[in-house]
C-alpha cells in the first residue's frame, strides 16, 4: 500500500476531523501549505519578491507564517495553526505535526552549515506554543511538549519538555512494562509467568539505557561516534 495523501494523513491524526472536504477547505494548515508550495517554487527560481508576496498572502489567509525559503517534506500537518512561524532555513521532514504557536526560529548563523533555523526530522510532533530555536536537529519520532523552549539537538524517539527543554520520561513508561496490559501475576502457567517477568525486566532496562544515552547525548553531543570500540575478547 502506498503512502497516504496529505488529507488522509490529517484525518488519521485529528480526532476532530469529520471529512476530507472539511480538511481541504477549512483547515488553515492545508491552506498555508498550498500557498507555501507556490511561494517556494518562486523562491527557488530566484523570484524572491513574488515568493514573499505569495507567502504573505498565505499568512493573511491562514495565520501561519512560512518563509518561502523553508524546505517542507510530505504530509506536514499544522493543526489550528494560528501563530506558527517557520523560518527561512528550516527543514521539515515527512509526517511532522505542529500545533498552534510553534516557532521554528532562527538565532545566530551556524558557521559550518550557514543555517540558522532547525531541522525537524520525520514523524516529529511539536506541541502548542513550543519554540525551537537555532540550527539544531529534532531527530525522528521525537516529541516536543507544549510551551517547551528547545535550544539543543533532540535525540530520536524521546520526549522533551520545559524551558530549556530536557528529556522527560513519561510517567507510565517509567513503570514496569505490562504486555497487553495483563500483569504477570495473573498468568496460570509458571513458565509463562517467569518469561513475562524477564520480559518486563528487559523492557525496564532498555528504557533506562535509552534515558541514560539521551542524557549523555545532551551533555556530550556525538559521544557515540567518539566512544572507542571495546577490544575483542582474546585479542
Ligand atoms: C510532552 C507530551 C507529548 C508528553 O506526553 P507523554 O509522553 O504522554 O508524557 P506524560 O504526560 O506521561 O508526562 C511525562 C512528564 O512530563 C511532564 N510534562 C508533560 N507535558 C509537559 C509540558 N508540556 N511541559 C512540562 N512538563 C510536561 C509531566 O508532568 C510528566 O512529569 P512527571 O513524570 O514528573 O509527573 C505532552 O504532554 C504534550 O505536551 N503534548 C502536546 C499537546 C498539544 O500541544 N496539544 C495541543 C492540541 S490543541
Amino acid at each position: 500500500m502506498g503512502a497516504p495523501s496529505l488529507l488522509d494523513s490529517i484525518k488519521a491524526r485529528d480526532p476532530a476531523a469529520r471529512s476530507l472536504w472539511e480538511i481541504a477547505l477549512l483547515y488553515p494548515g492545508v491552506r498555508a501549505l498550498f500557498f507555501h508550495r507556490i511561494a517556494h517554487a518562486f523562491w527557488r527560481t530566484g523570484l524572491t519578491f513574488l515568493g514573499r508576496l505569495v507567502s504573505e498572502l498565505g499568512r493573511w489567509l491562514s495565520g501561519i507564517e512560512i518563509h518561502p525559503g523553508a524546505t517542507i517534506g510530505k504530509r506536514l500537518f499544522i493543526d489550528h495553526g494560528t501563530g506558527v512561524v517557520i523560518g527561512e532555513t528550516a527543514i521539515i521532514g515527512n509526517d511532522v505535526t505542529l500545533y498552534h504557536g510553534v516557532t521554528l526560529g532562527g538565532v545566530a548563523v551556524n558557521a559550518v552549515t550557514g543555517r540558522r533555523h532547525p531541522i525537524v526530522e520525520d514523524n516529529v510532533i511539536i506541541g502548542a506554543g513550543a519554540q525551537v530555536l537555532g540550527a539544531i536537529t529534532v531527530s525522528r519520532d521525537a516529541r516536543v511538549g507544549a510551551n517547551a523552549v528547545v535550544v539543543k539537538d533532540v535525540p530520536p524517539g524521546v520526549t522533551v519538555v520545559g524551558i530549556p527543554a530536557q528529556v522527560a520520561l513519561p510517567r507510565a513508561k517509567t513503570q514496569t512494562f505490562v504486555p497487553y496490559g495483563s500483569p504477570c501475576d495473573d498468568l496460570p502457567d509458571p513458565t509463562s509467568r517467569a518469561i513475562c517477568g524477564l520480559l518486563n525486566e528487559v523492557e525496564a532496562l532498555r528504557r533506562r539505557v535509552a534515558q541514560l544515552e539521551a542524557e549523555r547525548e545532551s551533555a556530550v553531543p556525538g559521544w557515540k561516534q567518539e566512544e572507542p570500540r571495546p577490544a575483542k575478547l582474546g585479542s
